[in-house]
């Protein structure tokens, strides 16, 4: 059932496609060359994501542990994020404003892209989803000497104190998400790649104020 959880993520990289080739097809004559290579450019790497991710459900599949497997590789972390931040941008429409912050030395360090990907996709997607259009999320990553810690903060609707310690439970939603669509699944997924990584996940809100969820990743 691990693998059904992971079809979830799919949906990102879908969107990013559709929206960017959309556009490069609408504005095909307004826009200068060098915004189409950045679109080319992410379609290819919504594409390159969405192959990782078939990788993904056929090595859990074949290794039939149902578990997240933790392959850690070299990885330019602070470009990562960058991306990853520029991607979601687009598919907010922009409807919302990312912003990304980096502090503290990083040292070079192995990370796996894929589990790194499923966190803060699912993290910030949220942070869009459940906030009001023309909102700030923020997205802050601090190296420290022993792990990295990363924020994402939004200045939303809040969880209810009551649903906060269920949030990672597969399809528990809040009470107070209205209307707005969702499965519950994308926290359950968050949980289980925190714990691959072996680092610690935990969040503070505030009821039509907003929402923090931190996560610390050893290094
Ligand atoms: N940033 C946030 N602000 C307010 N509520 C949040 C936030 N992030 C998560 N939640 C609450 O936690 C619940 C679980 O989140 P989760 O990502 O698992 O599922 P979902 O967003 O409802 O659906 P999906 O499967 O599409 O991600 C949400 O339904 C919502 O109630
Ligand atoms: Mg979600």
């Amino acid at each position: 059932e691990f693998v059904s959880m992971l079809s979830h993520d799919f949906r990102n990289p879908l969107n990013t496609i559709l929206l960017c080739s959309g556009l490069l097809q609408d504005k095909e004559e307004q826009l200068p060359k060098e915004k189409k290579l950045v679109h080319f450019r992410l379609i290819r790497s919504a594409i390159k994501n969405m192959a990782q991710l078939l990788d993904e459900v056929s090595l859990i599949s074949k290794a039939d542990s149902g578990k997240l497997l933790y392959q850690p590789n070299q990885l330019d972390l602070k470009g990562f994020c960058h991306q990853l931040v520029e991607e979601l941008q687009i598919s907010s429409k922009n409807n919302h404003q990312l912003v990304f912050t980096s502090q503290g030395e990083l040292r070079e360090a192995l990370w796996d892209e894929r589990l790194l990907r499923h966190i803060f996709s699912n993290l910030i997607t949220n942070a869009i989803k459940y906030s009001p259009t023309g909102g700030t999320v923020l997205f802050e990553l601090i190296a420290q000497t022993e792990c990295v810690t990363f924020r994402i903060q939004d200045q939303g609707m809040g969880i209810p104190p009551e649903d906060q310690q269920q949030l990672f439970q597969p399809f528990h939603r809040a009470s107070n998400v209205g209307t707005i669509p969702g499965s519950g699944l994308g926290l359950a997924i968050v949980k289980q790649c925190v714990e691959a990584h072996g680092g610690e996940i935990s969040l503070k809100s505030q009821l039509g104020e907003g929402t923090t969820f931190t996560v610390s990743l050893p290094y």
